[in-house]
């Protein structure tokens, strides 16, 4: 059976909580479980740097990051995990990818722009306070993926792009040197819950509404006590819609479990002791985990030793891989001799490309892209992802749909209508060719 390889990295800069749990901890050590996958779980604590400044901070989060994930039963044994800063193959690698990569394809990064729109919202100059780590995160971030040659990445929505960008990089690498990277895909899981915090919206530490995964019984009982409610009295029927209470609860237990609850509701439940059930039926699936998060707490050389055998793992595919690309691009012994360009399509003009996305109103969006990244069309909002996807069926196979569709595409600036044209003209003669 060939096996399908899995990477995900954890910033190493909160503590964790119930919605990491939810949406991220116990979905991959199940995953990780799954036979003919092989799994590369890592603390991204180079990333880390780019938002938190305070070391004791970094080095805390690291290790109750790291307790959390094998309490919660990651099997190290099973999964390579290892720390990110422990492989000095990945900022090596990003170099490589930084001089492969289009400085606007960066520009355009979701975190960077938004960055830019609040200081022109703030009447600031656009890179105020932007650090030239928050501009490369999305390079940091593909040579993570890409040292590991991993197929899928699980992550949630607003790392989508970053996947995208990563298949960018490799895929220009692979043009200009040959064929090194696999090509990385996102795994967007729709049924992982999101959790709401205590004030209902989306649990976040930027919020700070969440609850931590492992505190005390009594700090959790109190925690759940102040989730928001509105003020229906006992005996009055309760919505389950809405409710942050009914929505954790949902995340926490069975099937079974959750009608009961929302029968109590209609039945009236009191506050209170939709509280008291709530945090029971948390408190039995933490506890077994709470005694195990201590135990390793406590002994920090413990991770320690397990994080260095995982980044002696991780280095045992990264050195010599790292090794083949620096030949490949040049930097190589002196009485080695020249292999022959490898990547002879490389004079070979890279074809422009369509890409679909959903943006956060809800809508399905694609874009058309020359080889470097430069944007050459926009569409507008579709309701559905058919009708996105129909739009570009009739794009790729008639460039002259550029008219029939005006109204659907937002203009670019600096754009010519000519340009676009010719791109669609290329990608459509290629299509031709192969067929
Ligand atoms: N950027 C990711 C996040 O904030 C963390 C991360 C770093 C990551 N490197 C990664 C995720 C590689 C997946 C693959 O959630």
């Amino acid at each position: 059976m060939s096996t399908t390889r899995f990477l995900t990295g954890i910033t190493t800069t909160g503590t964790p909580h119930l919605g990491n749990f939810v949406g991220s901890i116990r979905p991959s050590v199940q995953a990780s479980l799954r036979p003919g996958v092989q799994s590369f779980y890592f603390l991204a604590d180079y990333h880390a740097l780019i938002k938190c400044e305070d070391p004791v901070r970094i080095q805390r989060s690291t290790l109750e990051i790291a307790a959390s994930w094998l309490a919660a039963g990651l099997d190290p044994e099973k999964v390579t995990f290892y720390r990110q800063s422990d492989i000095p193959e990945i900022p090596e690698l990003t170099w490589l990818l930084t001089c492969v990569t289009g400085k606007g394809l960066l520009n355009r990064a979701h975190a960077y722009k938004a960055a830019q729109d609040k200081n022109a919202a703030a009447g600031r100059e656009q890179d105020d306070g932007v650090t030239a780590g928050l501009f490369m995160y999305p390079v940091l971030m593909g040579a993570d993926i890409l040292m590991f040659k991993a197929h899928k990445v699980p992550v949630g929505r607003d790392q989508v792009q970053h996947i995208e960008m990563a298949r960018d990089m490799g895929a220009s690498f692979n043009h200009l040197y040959g064929e090194h990277f696999v090509l990385p895909e996102a795994v967007i899981d729709d049924n992982v819950a999101t959790l709401p915090g205590l004030d209902g919206r989306k649990m976040s530490k930027s919020y700070d509404n969440t609850i931590p995964l492992f505190s005390s019984r009594e700090q959790l009982k109190k925690l759940i006590g102040g989730i928001l409610t509105d003020s229906r009295a006992p005996g009055e029927p309760k919505d389950t819609e809405g409710s942050a209470l009914f929505q954790i609860y949902q995340a926490f237990a069975t099937e079974a479990e959750t009608a009961a609850l929302r029968k109590a509701y209609a039945e009236g439940i009191a506050w209170g002791d939709a509280k008291q059930v709530l945090f029971e039926r948390v408190d039995q699936v933490v506890a077994p985990m709470r005694e195990q998060y201590e135990a390793l707490i406590n002994n920090p050389a413990r991770i320690e030793a397990t994080l260095l055998a995982g980044a002696e793992r991780a280095r045992q595919i990264a050195t010599p891989f790292m090794r083949e690309l620096r030949s490949a691009v040049g930097l190589r012994s002196l009485v080695q001799a020249a292999a022959p360009q490898k990547a002879a399509k490389a004079a070979k003009a890279a074809l422009p490309s369509f890409k679909q996305y959903r943006e956060k109103d809800g809508k399905f969006y694609f874009k058309f892209v020359d080889a470097d990244g430069r944007l050459l069309l926009q569409s507008t909002g579709f309701d559905a992802p058919k009708e996105a996807g129909q739009a570009i069926a009739q794009l790729q196979q008639n460039p002259q749909a550029l008219q029939t569709l005006a109204a659907r595409l937002a203009p670019v600036d600096g754009v010519a209508a000519a340009d676009v044209q010719a791109a669609l003209q290329a990608l459509a003669d290629a299509a031709a060719a192969v067929a």
